[in-house]
């Protein structure tokens, strides 16, 4: 009942940074390795964009109680109130419990709310403006629903793996592409009141093994889950890149991890979370634990976690790591005060600093049914009321969900024109892909099924549609329109039928396949979350071969959640077309017609496609490798993934045409094409780099006075309790009894690492300073500009591509480090412009621990894709410029 069951000194047996679970397993000095960092940083006043809010909240936490500021930090349990995640409230202030909802399309559990098109589709529009435009709409959802915290955007998945069951959440496997897409989501959700949430940091690139229960559940005996080893050059190039943005993008949360890093959990890793998040990166916001990956109390306080979801320990246990052990670890000094304090202060200031005031707007849904009528407590169906008053939020956007997914879409093929289509005298469309679920679009629970048109992957990322327009009956509108004879048979598996169909003269047909993948808690087909392969669903490429055995003009429509393996028909003449559509959301069948009729000008892929699943170097790890202990996948490739693995192999071994792939990272066709003149490159003027120097403010304890006797804080006796809700009172005046740890009574120097509790100013990283890190390495060095012309005879949007060879043999081929999308008329000629930052230009130094420009030469490319660069210049920089 009162979340003091499970003490907040259990389970915290401190090996190095690794805080594991008793019983104890030595170190094993094989395994990769987390280094402790403490203690966790308090919160900058002087941090840019935050001032106005952190006055408020700090005037606004020095007044609450203990408890009160305890029930900031930890969720009510699972199911507790109305939304997936629910902190406590403090009643004596007007402030109701913060409301957490996923998620990364849209509103999670709801109704009436639209279904946007996934992250990773609208990273292929390459459209900072229509990305930003997307999450400022969700956002706006959410707020109508009464929503704080949206969680969402993700860039952990970035993608490390093809097959990973949730890339499509995210946005691309470059980590350039990923950190636009995250800071104008961060900074769109922001624009519409609603507090963001960068998930999940980080090296969360796979399901398998991601929670042990979860694993255990599927069969597998392991008692830990999997650690991500990551090095500290690609943890920073890599991984790190995107969750810098949205910090410096002024993202208000992060979720951590499921899974560990370097042998040490996500939620207690004290490197991750003190020292890359928030010292190096000087994250301001608060830090939330993944729902179920907190596994310590005090522990994961002093490594940097600030609230705990959904509060309980594992769900319904009715019991909690923090809640009512965070106040006993309060009063017994395990946990210092500031650092309660800095919890509050970080949770409120983000509160306000989005906007939001208590009392906060009416919460007018609940996850848990979409009943009128129904409990407000649903994990044990108390307190029922009108929980759901249907509010319409979807406004008027759906014209954006059309667009962003048209926009996206990539044509990847077009042979001899034959799209854009133009009243074709006879469409044939084949494929479930093409048609409803016959269950209605919502029929699967959390979308865990591949029935139908794929126009939404599987998981938590899910939300419900409000209707879904399939692209059978978006062509066949347009068909009805044109005088289009239309036939379509939407089933994989009617071979003869579909054959005598597409055989007739004049057809045009139009094929549709897809491939599905998801969270790790829901399977389907035997794939758990990850796809086990990457070849099409339910006979695909049969179909296409059946088609094509037939057809001579055949289009392929290709819905996933990344790529697939085309290597079989690709290049059959019969296939005349191939677009990617992604991962659509409500509009799909409009989006696709869209851009099939050309009244869209297409996108441009944000992955790779190569010829089989092993050229791309990575791969799903499926089975444990580490005994019954926490499998180990090694991110032995480092910063090389998707195309920048492929370049490699590409410059490695020139002849190996297995090892190229088919369509290269930010390809794409339209229907006009363009030429590339007259690159200019300005700027070289280059600062002499300054690292920062100095020390924090001492941590500051917000309330004095503060009484540490446990009979202050017993269960009020005018609260009737709920079951399993988490409270942050005592259930008894000695805190042993409390806490129900035989352990109760150690301090915080027997257990924990040392400076954990050191509120003592600290001296500031030299790679720290402002959000997202040393301020320099925002500065434009270099601005490169470059003449864009429409040589073709149609409008047309191009999206040039930036990229840079940073020089050096360990090194990538090249790196994206900036582009645009740009819409140029017929004949006419647009001048894109983009900037170089020192970051652009920058490589991790692990020595020197720090952002350095290194001494190789540096080559600008810029085209039309990853491999179609017509321009380049040496970049040219004044003295001084190098470490
Ligand atoms: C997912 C998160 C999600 C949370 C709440 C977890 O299983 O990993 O992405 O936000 O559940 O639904």
């Amino acid at each position: 009942m009162k979340g003091s069951l499970v003490s907040a000194l259990a389970a915290l047996v401190a090996v190095g940074d690794v805080a594991v679970a008793t019983p104890m397993t030595p170190r094993d000095d094989a395994l990769a390795y987390s280094p402790p960092h403490y203690p966790s940083p308090w919160m900058n006043p002087a941090a840019e964009d935050i001032k106005y809010a952190y006055d408020r909240a700090r005037a606004f936490v020095s007044g609450l109680t203990l408890p009160e500021k305890v029930n900031l930090t930890t969720g009510v349990g699972w199911m507790g109130e109305r939304c997936v995640g629910n902190t406590g409230s403090i009643p004596r202030l007007g402030m109701r419990g913060l409301c957490l909802q996923d998620g990364p399309v849209g509103i999670r559990f709801g109704d009436y709310n639209s279904v946007f098109p996934a992250g990773q589709l609208s990273a292929a529009t390459w459209d900072r403006v229509l990305i930003n435009k997307r999450a400022r709409a969700m956002g706006e959802e959410a707020k109508g629903k009464g929503i704080d915290i949206l969680l969402a955007p993700v860039a952990g998945p970035i993608g490390r793996i093809p097959a990973g069951g949730r890339n499509w959440e995210g946005f691309s496997p470059d980590p350039y592409l990923t950190g636009v897409g995250m800071a104008e989501s961060a900074r769109g959700i922001r624009s519409a009141g609603v507090i963001a949430t960068a998930k999940h940091f980080v090296g969360n690139e796979q399901e398998h093994f991601r929670q042990a229960g979860e694993a255990q559940g599927q069969g597998f005996d392991i008692d830990e889950s999997m650690s991500s080893n990551i090095d500290d050059k690609t943890m920073h190039e890599l991984y790190m890149w995107p969750f810098a943005d949205a910090v410096y993008a002024g993202v208000g949360a992060v979720m951590c991890s499921y899974q560990q890093v370097n042998n040490s959990y996500g939620c207690q890793n004290s490197k991750l979370l003190n020292g890359l998040l928030k010292d190096e990166l000087g994250f301001q916001g608060f830090v939330m634990s993944d729902w179920q990956a907190q596994h310590t109390g005090v522990a994961s306080a002093a490594a940097g976690l600030d609230m705990t979801m959904p509060g309980d320990t594992t769900f319904n246990s009715g019991d909690s790591f923090w809640g009512a052990n965070l106040t006993l670890a309060v009063l017994n000094g395990t946990v210092p005060a500031w650092r309660l304090d800095d919890m509050a202060l970080r949770i409120m200031t983000t509160v306000f600093n989005t906007g939001l005031e208590p009392p906060l707007p009416e919460i007018n849904f609940s996850s848990w049914t979409l009943d009128t009528v129904g409990p407000i407590h649903a994990s044990v169906g108390e307190n029922v009321e009108v929980i759901n008053q249907h509010v319409n939020v979807q406004s008027d956007h759906a014209p954006l969900i059309r667009e962003v997914a048209a926009k996206g879409t990539v044509l990847l093929k077009n042979e001899g024109g034959v799209l854009p289509l133009n009243k074709p005298k006879f469409l044939a469309v084949i494929g479930e892909d093409a048609g409803p679920n016959p269950r209605g679009p919502n029929g699967c629970p959390d979308r865990g099924c591949d029935d139908g048109t794929l126009a939404m992957a599987w998981g938590s990322g899910t939300s419900n549609f409000p209707y879904l327009v399939t692209p059978d009956q978006a062509l066949q509108a347009q068909a009805l329109e044109d005088g289009t004879r239309y036939e379509s048979i939407l089933s994989n598996y009617q071979n003869a039928a579909t054959r005598a169909l597409v055989r007739q003269d004049n057809a045009t047909t139009i094929v549709f396949v897809n491939a599905d993948s998801g969270e790790g808690y829901i399977a389907v087909d035997e794939n758990l979350g990850d796809r086990k392969n990457l070849t099409l669903w339910k006979g695909g490429d049969e179909l296409i071969k059946n088609v094509t055995s037939e057809c001579a003009n055949t289009i392929v429509v290709i819905h996933s959640t990344g790529p697939v393996l085309l290597t079989e028909w690709y290049d059959n003449p019969n296939v005349t077309a191939i677009l990617w559509a992604g991962v659509p959301g409500q509009e799909s069948g409009n989006s696709i017609t869209d851009v099939l009729y050309g009244r869209v000008s297409p996108g441009r892929t944000p992955f790779t496609w190569g010829r089989t699943l092993e050229s791309y170097g990575t791969a799903i790890l499926d089975k444990p490798n580490n005994g019954g202990g926490a499998p180990q996948d090694d991110f032995s490739e480092g910063v090389f993934i998707d195309y920048r693995h492929f370049d490699r192999a590409t410059a490695r071994n020139p002849d190996d045409a297995d090892a190229a792939p088919i369509y290269e990272f930010g390809f794409g066709l339209s229907y006009t094409t363009f030429e590339y003149s007259d690159l200019q490159i300005s700027g070289g003027a280059v600062r002499e780099y300054t690292p920062t120097e100095g020390e924090t403010i001492e941590a500051p304890v917000l309330s004095e006075d503060v009484s540490t006797d446990p009979a202050d804080y017993q269960f009020p006796t005018d609260i009737r309790p709920i079951e399993q809700f988490l409270y942050p009172f005592l259930n008894s005046t000695d805190p042993e009894k409390a806490s129900r740890d035989p352990k109760y009574g150690q301090t915080a120097e027997e257990f924990l690492p040392p400076g954990a509790t050191d509120g003592s100013p600290q001296p500031l990283l030299r790679s720290s300073g402002q959000p997202g890190g040393n301020p320099q390495l925002w500065e434009v060095l270099f601005t490169v500009s470059v003449t864009i012309t429409n040589t073709g005879d149609v409008e047309g949007d191009e999206v040039p591509q930036v990229y840079v060879s940073l020089g050096g043999d360990d090194e990538p081929v090249r790196v994206l480090r900036g582009f645009g999308r740009v819409t140029v008329p017929p004949g006419e000629s647009v001048v894109f412009k983009t900037d170089l930052t020192r970051r652009d230009l920058s490589g991790w130094d692990v020595e020197v621990q720090d952002w350095v420009i290194n001494e190789h030469e540096k080559t600008v490319w810029v085209g039309s894709s990853s491999r179609n660069l017509p321009l380049s210049a040496t970049l040219e920089f004044d003295e001084g410029t190098y470490e």
